[in-house]
């Protein structure tokens, strides 16, 4: 039987071969849901008083570990951060205030020969994988990543300047401002810089 996805997290899916026999491939599947959670994803900063179970936290360690990477390297690592720990780490950045409030922080690290572009994709499958399963998350700047690695106790050449804050969302929770995105005429080209769209 074809009843069950042994153990992957991106969207391989289940088909039947020739045979009848289950065929697990890449599908392309179309999600009006999806895309609205792309155009609806906003950081929140405000987090029940209540701890994630490791299950939880474990579907947001697989949406990080499948995100893509320059030539598939995965040059990181992610490290789940809370209680005093996550105090120290919030010392290393100006506007940690969501990171004190949320029970759990994710700590993005790059490691040795890992770009900069890879960790935003990181961070942003892992927010994308918190809003699928009703959790809120505000990416964090650690602005001193000296002091960031010392807590972290990062291997040399090691870096870590961005975290997440994730949590169950606060009654409170909303985005700062609504709307607060420039207008596509201010953004988007046509074939060169400064022709419009
Ligand atoms: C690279 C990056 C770093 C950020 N660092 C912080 C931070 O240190 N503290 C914070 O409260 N928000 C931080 N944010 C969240 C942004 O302030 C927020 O995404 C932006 O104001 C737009 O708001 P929205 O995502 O709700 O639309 C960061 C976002 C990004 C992309």
């Amino acid at each position: 039987m074809c009843s069950a996805n042994p153990g992957l997290a991106g969207a391989y899916r289940c088909f039947y071969g020739a045979e009848n026999e289950p065929v697990y491939a890449w599908s392309m599947t179309q999600s009006n849901d999806r895309y609205a959670a792309i155009l609806n994803l906003r950081a929140l900063r405000s987090f029940r008083d209540e701890p994630l179970p490791d299950a939880v936290v474990e579907k947001l360690l697989e949406a990080a570990r499948w995100t893509g990477s320059s030539k598939n390297r995965q040059n990181w690592s992610f490290i789940v951060v809370e209680g005093e720990q996550k105090e120290r780490l919030a010392a290393c950045g100006d506007f940690t205030d969501p990171m004190r409030n949320s029970p759990v922080a994710l700590a993005l690290v790059q490691e040795p020969e890992g770009y900069e572009f890879d960790t935003g994709r990181l961070a942003q499958n892992v927010m994308l994988a918190a809003d699928a399963i009703g959790l809120a998350s505000c990416p964090i700047t650690l602005h001193r990543e000296q002091d960031a690695a010392a807590v972290l106790e990062l291997p040399p050449d090691a870096r870590c300047r961005y975290a997440i804050a994730l949590g169950y969302p606060g009654d409170d929770a909303k985005p700062r401002r609504l709307g607060g995105r420039k207008p596509r005429a201010e953004v988007a080209y046509r074939n060169r810089h400064g022709e419009p769209w």
